[in-house]
């Protein structure tokens, strides 16, 4: 049996006569950016996050460069942020001329850790960008006291974790922004890039609004140097008909993420994997389950492929370590639970639509590994 790492056909199949219906339409109407679609999903995403405003963009890297901007980022600020993340996190705050300062994670969640935060507070930090990362929430309540404590903006990478929780609350209405990424294999994907930035803050969603236009609140008068960073309308359309899946869909993820727990069980009462922690007071949404193999991660990454199984490393060195950050000096060691969980993580198949037998095969091929070592 095959498994792939992800097969978007599955869910594309139960929407794609009212998919190719809008497809139609919008090429009918030859109204391609910035319509009737765009303010759709940010009406649907508004509710649903309950938030004040919601902005469409080109994509998730842009949702957090126009954040930044809007809240005046650039040179002399530092951002503090976890390198455990994709490098759009940290690359944005790089573009602005800002410095990226890397937070130690929690070794149970693998997001960012409120204590490592407050070490690397400087009177130059001016904001922290906390990544709710794999669709695990941050310890919201943490990151919010110490934003009051030190007057820090927060900008919330929610690129992988539309829908999850904290204590009740959508991530992605806490900070100062949200940041979401349509890229399509996202939990809310579209058919190509795209992004949206939410925000309870008046003064942000108008700065965004306009960066988002090359700084133009009115046609052709620029306030601001803004980019070009629309969001099109057949990204919107079909992220709209995929917005009304979306809880149905996570909460599958989380099924299937109960089956594989349920079916690893005896390897983690063993040690030799550990499965992916939901917190107390957290809505995981799963965008990976990601397990964690101490000693023989390469190995068995190497025998699920053997096997026909997908399963990908996200991410297998941390941005501290990467050569484009080299100019900020850090050294291996600096970030010691960063380290080892890249170490050790991998992720396996998870998305709408995987059958009950392929989660077995899956769990099966892993303990017939662990048979074998
Ligand atoms: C944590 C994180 N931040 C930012 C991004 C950037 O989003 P995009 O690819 O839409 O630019 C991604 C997704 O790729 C991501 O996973």
């Amino acid at each position: 049996m095959k498994v792939p790492m992800l097969d978007l056909t599955r869910e594309y199949k139960r929407i794609k006569s009212e998919v190719m219906v809008k497809v139609e339409s919008i090429f009918d109407e030859q109204s391609f950016i910035l319509g009737k679609h765009v303010k759709e999903l940010e009406e649907n995403l508004k509710t649903y996050l309950n938030v004040r405003d919601v902005i469409g963009v080109s994509s998730g890297t842009d949702a957090l460069l126009i954040s930044l901007m809007s809240l005046g980022v650039g040179e002399d600020d530092e951002v503090i942020l976890p390198s455990f993340t994709f490098f759009a996190t940290a690359g944005s705050v790089a573009r602005l001329g800002a410095r990226p300062i890397f937070a130690d994670i929690d070794i149970e969640t693998y997001n960012i850790s409120p204590d490592d935060i407050e070490k690397k507070i400087t009177k130059k930090t001016k904001v922290i960008v906390p990544v709710h990362l794999y669709g695990h929430p941050v310890e919201m309540d943490r990151i919010m006291e110490i934003s009051k404590s030190y007057g820090l903006g927060i900008v919330e990478d929610n690129a992988q974790a539309i829908g999850s929780e904290y204590k009740g609350k959508k991530t992605g209405s806490f900070g100062i922004a949200g940041c979401l990424s349509f890229y399509p294999t996202k939990n809310l994907g579209g058919a190509g890039d795209g992004g949206a930035i939410s925000t309870n803050d008046e003064n942000v969603s108008r700065k965004c609004r306009m960066i988002r236009v090359h700084g133009a609140e009115k046609r052709y008068y620029h306030d601001v140097i803004g980019l070009n960073g629309r969001l099109d309308e057949l990204q919107a359309a079909y992220i709209n008909s995929r917005f009304k899946r979306i809880e149905d869909n996570n909460n599958e993820r989380r099924e299937i993420a109960k089956k594989y727990n349920y079916l690893l069980s005896d390897l983690q009462v063993k040690e030799l994997l550990f499965t992916p922690v939901e917190k107390t007071n957290c809505k995981h949404v799963y965008h990976q389950y990601t397990i964690r193999v101490p000693r023989y991660r390469d190995k068995l990454r190497e025998y699920l492929l053997k096997n026909e199984i997908g399963c990908d490393i996200y991410y297998p060195l941390p941005l501290h370590l990467q050569k484009a950050f080299s100019y900020l000096n850090y050294k291996e060691g600096s970030l010691p639970n960063t380290e080892k969980i890249s170490s050790e993580v991998l992720s396996l198949p998870i998305f709408p639509g995987l059958t009950e037998e392929e989660i077995m095969f899956v769990s099966e091929t892993i303990k017939d590994f662990f048979k074998h070592i």
